[in-house]
């Protein structure tokens, strides 16, 4: 049973299988009509104490599309937190509205943990500064599963910020559950993977490279994320690495086969544009698959009926 989402670790085998089977259910159902009544007064609360486009908007459409009600805190600087407020009281603070879930973001790593034991709603962490971003990985691997049929036996490429992103490691912790993943992780020496993360993913093959180019075999994905210039705090190493990797059409070609193009955006320099007519990119599926598989998980933490789903 889930109760709080903090780390992609937590989900087993099955759990994702629920979450993706209802997940493509609700996107058929969704294709069809704008609503489907599963939480019905229900509140879910958005707190994002960092910048956020996709998830935050994804998690208010996910919890709309299944007609409950959302309450966003607001930017930081319009609230107490600006007058110094602490993080402690603002969760003990929101609890006593009594959401039914609470969304956070935050730079700070454990911050989501951290609330979970204030509050007594279920608390889903939407990114803890370079830690963690579980429900990306969720929707990353749903993509992977609607594009290619399977996620066991896959090669996935990931590239980039390696280091200071979160998506890079919640996504190798969510792939290191199913079996036989080969990992290649492809980054400049210095945003290479985290230890941490080459431990979760140690039962299965990883190769670690620093250019696309030296991949030798044929890759299922390639995953790619962008310089997180908030947290590398230097604007000489941002410049030095900044265009140090640029996926083109040119250099797919290179690669045996052109593989699923990924990323959880927003790209900057690392992802030309001109990969968007490739039938291979799959970005933008990605951001819309966001919506099914946070309003699935949703049906998981608020224990709603779904018997609905499944009759029709
Ligand atoms: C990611 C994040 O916030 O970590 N964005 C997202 O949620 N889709 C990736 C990023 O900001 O680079």
């Amino acid at each position: 049973m889930l109760r709080h989402v903090i780390s992609a670790k937590q989900f087993d085998h099955d759990t994702l299988a629920d979450i993706f089977s209802t997940a493509k259910i609700l996107k058929n159902k969704l294709s069809e009509r704008r609503v489907v009544k599963l939480a019905v007064d229900r509140i879910l609360m958005t707190v994002f104490l960092e910048p956020s486009t996709r998830t935050r908007l994804s998690f208010v459409y996910a919890m709309k599309r299944l007609a409950g009600d959302v309450v966003d805190f607001g930017p930081e600087e319009v609230t107490s937190r600006a007058k110094g407020e602490s993080f402690e009281d603002t969760m003990r603070m929101l609890d006593g509205y009594a959401p039914d879930v609470i969304v956070l973001r935050s730079r700070e790593v454990g911050a989501a943990e951290k609330a979970s034991k204030i509050v007594r709603c279920p608390v889903i962490n939407a990114g803890d500064g370079w830690n963690e971003h579980p429900t990306q990985a969720l929707l990353d691997v749903y993509t992977i599963w609607e594009q290619l049929g399977k996620v066991d036996g896959l090669r996935i490429a990931i590239m980039g910020d390696l280091r200071y992103g979160r998506t890079p490691s919640s996504l190798s912790y969510l792939l290191a559950k199913y079996r036989d993943i080969t990992f290649y992780y492809v980054a400049p020496p210095q945003l290479q993977i985290r230890e941490e993360v080459l431990k979760e993913v140690s039962h299965h093959t990883v190769h670690q490279l620093s250019r696309l180019e030296e991949i030798r075999d044929e890759v299922d994905v390639l995953y790619v994320t962008r310089l997180q210039k908030e947290r590398l705090g230097d604007e000489n190493l941002y410049q030095q690495l900044r265009g140090s990797y640029v996926v083109t059409v040119d250099l797919l070609k290179k690669l045996r086969k052109i593989p699923l193009i990924m990323h959880p955006l927003p790209r900057v320099d690392e992802l030309s544009t001109e990969v968007d007519a490739l039938p291979q990119a799959k970005y933008f599926v990605q951001a819309e698959n966001g919506v099914y598989v946070r309003a699935a998980l949703l049906t998981k933490l608020l224990n709603l009926d779904t018997s609905v789903l499944h009759s029709g």
